[in-house]
């Protein structure tokens, strides 16, 4: 009993200094499925949510309003052209079906 008491302060410190969300995380969700994807085809080593990492964040290509046709098009034959700042993107090979869903989702995001 004694030994779960002197534990106590130190679980409320732990607790006190949970490290702050990744900043990925704020901002809308992205899909299970959908991060899997991006995960899967290390997307996400390049984009995140909200924050510029190599490539631009997901809410700005979003911005952009590209069709999801666009889109497919786009990641398998990119167009630097269209981010002056930042380095090329090399063609991604992604699955007909899975890049449809990265796609969908894209053209849903604000
Ligand atoms: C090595 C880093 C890197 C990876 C991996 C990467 N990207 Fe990119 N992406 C970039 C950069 C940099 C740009 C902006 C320059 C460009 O388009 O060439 C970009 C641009 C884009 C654009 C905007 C294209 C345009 O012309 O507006 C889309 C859409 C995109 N990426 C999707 C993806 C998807 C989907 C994947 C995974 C299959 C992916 N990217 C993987 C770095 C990356």
């Amino acid at each position: 009993m004694n030994k779960i008491l002197a534990l106590l302060p130190l679980l409320l410190l732990l607790t006190a200094f949970k490290p702050a969300a990744p900043p990925q995380t704020t901002g809308p969700d992205i899909p299970a499925e959908v991060q899997t994807l991006l995960d899967k085809y290390g997307c996400a080593a390049c984009h995140a949510m909200n924050r510029k990492l190599v490539g631009p964040m997901w809410t700005d290509i979003a911005a952009k309003k590209y069709s999801a046709k666009r889109i497919a098009q786009l990641v398998a034959k990119p167009e630097p052209s269209n981010w002056p700042g930042y380095v090329p993107m090399l063609a991604q090979k992604v699955a007909k079906a899975d890049m449809n869903k990265i796609a969908d989702w894209l053209t849903k995001l604000k």
